[in-house]
């Protein structure tokens, strides 16, 4: 008798551990323990054994009713947390879940694509500070202090002398300082102007470009940039200079290119002028090389600053430059 209800144990044991429904717990527990449950009628009929064999008999019946109970406990406790039909939601023959791959800021690529490009024809890629004295960010580039063209900036001051720098071209006169002709360097960065619609951003990028050496003339600067234009858009791309201000080029330039999207014709991405401004550019003004003490009378130079936001507008045909910054998952996992 107690050889049987020792198999009847192992053999409830092992059905509670292969249940996989709490549902399917709950009848081995009546099927054992129940009214007319096989531990249930064991203790009943031990009245009819032998006097000298029932109490140890009732002892191991009762030890093995509340082991069941217990497996019945754990097993119910397990199914609840790993929720019910655990096991058998396990399809081994299904595709593993995917994970979600970040990909570059599409300002991120277009920078390194224009940096890519200028690295080809020779440039050095540098960095300057964000936070930048008002000495590099105007006076090094012959905006004296109080001088009307500052007006153009519209600058975040942190302090009388410290500014958010609105342009990149404080790294012109900063790598000047260190280095003596031939330079040829790049500098992407951010930049910052209290200036916010469909083409302008608060911060925003840019593309400094700085070229230094003897017999540089006009010439060389559109000859680069038609190459990188045509490089980064289709080589049939035209671009117009118009003269512009700048107080550190002498001439000075601001460069359109025709509206990819329209072709000319006139859109939202160009506010249907058929051209985009993408950047400023001219011969750097003589006062900026006194400043740095090179030799005015041996070297010429050229220097443009591009908006790499603009350039990405074109390229990807985004009319509205904020899109760049909502950080809309469905806009940018297009790129
Ligand atoms: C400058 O910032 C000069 N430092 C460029 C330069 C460098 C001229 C070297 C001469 C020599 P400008 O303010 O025009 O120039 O800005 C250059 C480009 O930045 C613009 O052509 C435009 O493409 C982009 N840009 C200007 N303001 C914004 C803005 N708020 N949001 C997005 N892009 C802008």
């Amino acid at each position: 008798m107690e050889h049987n209800i020792d198999k009847i144990y192992a053999q409830a044991l092992n059905e509670i551990e292969h249940t996989t429904s709490i549902e399917a717990v709950q009848d081995l527990n009546v099927k054992y323990l129940g009214r007319k449950g096989i531990i249930t009628r064991f203790l009943r009929n031990i009245s009819r054994l032998p006097a000298d064999e029932r109490p140890q008999a009732g002892r191991r019946a009762n030890e093995i009713k509340q082991q069941i109970e217990s497996a019945c406990h754990q097993k119910l406790a397990i199914l609840e947390k790993d929720g019910p039909d655990f096991v058998k939601r396990i399809d081994v023959s299904l595709p593993g879940r995917v994970c979600a791959r970040g990909t570059m800021h599409p300002i991120t690529q277009i920078t390194q694509q224009i940096c890519d490009i200028f690295s080809r024809m020779g440039f050095e890629v540098v960095e300057g500070p964000e936070v930048e004295t008002d000495y590099y960010n105007f006076e090094a580039l012959n905006f004296p202090k109080n001088h009307p063209a500052r007006d153009m900036q519209d600058t975040f001051f942190i302090s009388d002398d410290i500014v958010l720098r609105t342009h990149t071209s404080p790294t012109q006169p900063r790598v000047m300082e260190k280095q003596q002709p031939p330079v040829r360097i790049i500098a992407p960065g951010k930049v910052y102007r209290c200036d916010s619609d469909l083409t302008h951003t608060p911060m925003f990028h840019q593309v400094e470009g700085l070229l230094v050496d003897e017999n540089i003339s006009f010439g060389d600067l559109k000859g680069t940039l038609t190459f990188f234009v045509h490089q980064m858009f289709d080589p049939d791309t035209r671009l117009r200079f118009r003269p512009s201000f700048f107080p550190f080029t002498e001439p000075s330039a601001e460069v359109d290119i025709q509206c990819v999207s329209c072709r000319g014709d006139g859109c939202r991405i160009c506010s249907h002028t058929g051209w985009l401004e993408i950047l400023g550019a001219g011969m750097v003004h003589p006062a900026v090389f006194e400043k740095v003490g090179y030799d005015t009378s041996r070297y010429t130079g050229f220097a443009f600053g591009m908006g790499v936001e603009r350039i990405a507008m074109l390229k990807y045909r985004v009319d509205d430059i904020r899109k760049f910054f909502d950080n809309d998952i469905r806009f940018l996992n297009q790129f």
